[in-house]
């Protein structure tokens, strides 16, 4: 547990990379702005251990005091996030190996394999050293371990990778048997006798994919090697340090799909996060509020810090819009509104040199006279007269919506009705009607049981592609026993094997509990909309559908589906639960749950341009339009 004293405020600091004249500068800027942590030590493997085994942390010893001394805090890294040239020079097997074969070499970060055995050696006796050290160092409050991992090369098909892929697949499967049938290897000659016949699944020949089900457990293993990772310098940090939280940062993006969140938040002390706006989206504010509830998902009543986002402008889009005035403030208090424990950056001082020397930070290029230092030292400051924010966790909303980054790995798979389906769309989509409504949203896996998801008054399920039967059965559970419940479309299509099930798409959940069967799926052509029955607009998708048992709410109107079912709903018991069976645009998307929020009394607040968030007795009220933040008690 983080202590909830105070909010924190600070980013990556990264001394290393400066003259010990500027380190005094730092701390003075530091106090002057607010300042009460930084994250220290992410990149500097090679600043410490400059050849195999020899450490030298007299700049780290140094560094520490001083920041102590000036009353900062450390968020400790353990600078193991990228290995030094000497490393993969003369140990070059740590490299990863792309889809295409290729080893990607040293000289960007992160050029190191999860399962390579060097690399975990190395990074553990490294740790071991730091953790020894600065245990007992009094500035240090928590540990950050690595960094984002799975940032750059989630996936290494390399021959250390593949062997480590068949002892994880003998883990999950019980014979070879049972793995075959699961994947379903009769198909085009697939079949292994032997464990070791199994390869990772790179390139295939030309027009042809691997297998679906080798490709997403390639995917399930790629996210738990990794966390095995984490789970090393963890284990390492803990036998020094009994006392202080062990996170590492998370990416909670609209495109970030790699490593399953739900189930690394089950190892960190508190969840941390990064998040960085897409700068081409005039309503990022948006997204960011959408990333923030998922991460409070994640974390499911733990604590979370938002670990980075930037004062600024990004350096890695391909166009770095700089954020205009007071944008950065309604962007951190959106944050904190959603229960981030603080607002932290990427980074104190702005490069000199280096790939991110155009990245924004909290001391620009520029110096301290200029529009950001002094920003961001206001939201310090606001920050710093409110530490019993700290105490709260964030309201629950009245409204869940299922979220599962195995979704992702099932959907983004090629061979698919159309090219066109976008699961971080179309869950965008939802989310921003509610937001636009003023209606608050809060993110579950579909782990959660009837129980849990009782808790909600609806529960929303945005193209939940894969259910196991398990899992079908807690939400047909919740739906018959008082829960109401939107399906979207293509959901419930398969069980977690990517097999489909069978009799009517949406299984019984569609077919037998809304009532809905569905026989063929009609994908529409790009830039086609479609007129619904009851005036609402649809795209991307329709399908032949009719009713059974449901009474029809919407259905296709001119088009190869002319009259077949595209909105049906069923009263049951005192609920109701409906079937979306098509993409609908934002604004029949936003009529749409108006109408369900309506015929169930969910109030909503704010709306429009402007969020509500309640944080305990407090109030945040953020106007992205006037450009307003008001926090009151
Ligand atoms: C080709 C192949 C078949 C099948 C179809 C699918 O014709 O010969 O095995 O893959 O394409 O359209
Ligand atoms: C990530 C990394 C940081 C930095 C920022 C730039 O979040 O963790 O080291 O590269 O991106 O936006």
């Amino acid at each position: 547990m983080l202590k909830a004293e105070h909010l924190h405020f600070g980013g990556d600091y990264n001394p290393e990379q400066w003259p010990k004249e500027v380190w005094k500068e730092d701390i003075w800027l530091m106090q002057k702005a607010g300042v009460n942590l930084v994250s220290l030590g992410i990149f500097s493997w090679a600043n410490i251990e400059r050849e195999e085994g020899k450490y030298d942390f007299s700049w780290l010893d140094e560094i520490m005091g001083m920041l102590h001394e000036g009353g900062i805090s450390v968020d400790m890294a353990t600078a193991t996030a990228s290995p030094p040239a000497w490393l993969t020079h003369k140990y070059p097997e740590v490299l990863p190996v792309n889809f295409d074969g290729v080893t990607l070499v040293h000289g960007g970060r992160q050029a190191y394999s999860a399962s390579s055995e060097v690399y975990r050696k190395k990074a553990a006796a490294l740790v071991e050293k730091l953790a020894e050290r600065y245990a007992n160092h009094p500035a240090v409050v928590m540990w950050h371990v690595n960094n984002e991992y799975g940032c750059h090369a989630p996936y290494d098909y390399s021959e250390q990778s593949r062997k480590k892929f068949i002892e994880w697949l003998k883990a999950h499967y019980s014979s070879i048997e049972e793995l075959n049938a699961s994947w379903g290897t009769d198909f085009w000659s697939q079949r292994y006798y032997d464990w070791n016949e199994i390869p990772v699944p790179k390139r295939t020949p030309d027009g042809t994919h691997p297998n679906p089900g080798q490709q997403i457990d390639f995917k399930r293993f790629s996210s738990d090697v990794t966390l095995e990772l984490f789970k090393m310098e963890r284990d390492i940090i803990r036998k020094y340090d009994k006392v202080h939280p062990i996170t590492t940062n998370f990416m909670s993006m609209k495109f970030t799909y790699a490593m399953d969140y739900f189930a690394w938040a089950k190892e960190v002390d508190f969840v941390s996060t990064d998040h960085y706006l897409a700068q081409h989206d005039v309503l990022n504010h948006i997204d960011l509020a959408q990333q923030a509830d998922l991460t409070r998902g994640f974390a499911k009543g733990k604590q979370w810090l938002l670990m980075e986002h930037s004062s600024s402008a990004v350096n890695w889009q391909p166009r770095n819009y700089a954020k205009t005035p007071g944008q950065e403030l309604r962007n951190s208090m959106s944050f904190v509104a959603r229960g981030s424990q603080g607002s932290m950056y990427f980074q104190w001082r702005q490069g000199q040199a280096g790939s991110e020397r155009f990245h924004s930070a909290l001391v620009p290029h520029a110096g301290e006279d200029t529009r950001v230092f002094r920003e961001v030292s206001e939201l310090g400051a606001l920050l710093k007269s409110h530490p019993e924010i700290a105490k709260y966790p964030t309201d629950q909303a009245k409204i869940a919506m299922v979220y599962d980054y195995e979704q992702f790995w099932a959907l983004m798979q090629a061979n698919m009705p159309t090219e066109d389906l976008s699961y971080s769309e179309t869950v965008a989509t939802w989310y921003r009607a509610l937001w636009e409504l003023g209606l608050r949203v809060d993110f579950v896996h579909p782990d959660a049981t009837a129980a849990e998801l009782g808790e909600y008054e609806l529960v929303l399920m945005p193209m939940v592609h894969m259910l196991s039967e398990a899992q079908e059965a807690q939400f047909t559970s919740y739906a018959q026993n008082g829960g109401n419940l939107v399906v979207g479309y293509f959901s419930n299509i398969a069980d977690r094997t990517l097999r489909v099930k069978l009799g009517g798409y949406g299984g019984k959940l569609v077919k037998d509990v809304i009532g809905v069967y569905v026989e063929e799926f009609y994908p529409l052509r790009p830039e086609q909309e479609v007129k619904l029955s009851n005036g609402y607009t649809t795209k991307l998708w329709s399908e032949l559908a009719r009713l059974n048992g449901a009474e029809l709410v919407a259905s296709y109107r001119n088009c190869d589906v002319d009259g077949s079912v595209a909105i049906a709903k069923r009263k049951i018991g005192s609920a109701t639960s409906w079937y979306q069976g098509t993409e609908l645009t934002l604004d029949s998307q936003k009529k749409f749950f108006a109408e369900i929020a309506k015929s169930l009394g969910i109030k909503s607040e704010g709306g429009d341009h402007t969020e509500v968030i309640h944080r305990g007795p407090y109030r945040f009220e953020i106007d992205h339009q006037k450009n307003k933040v008001s926090i009151t008690k």
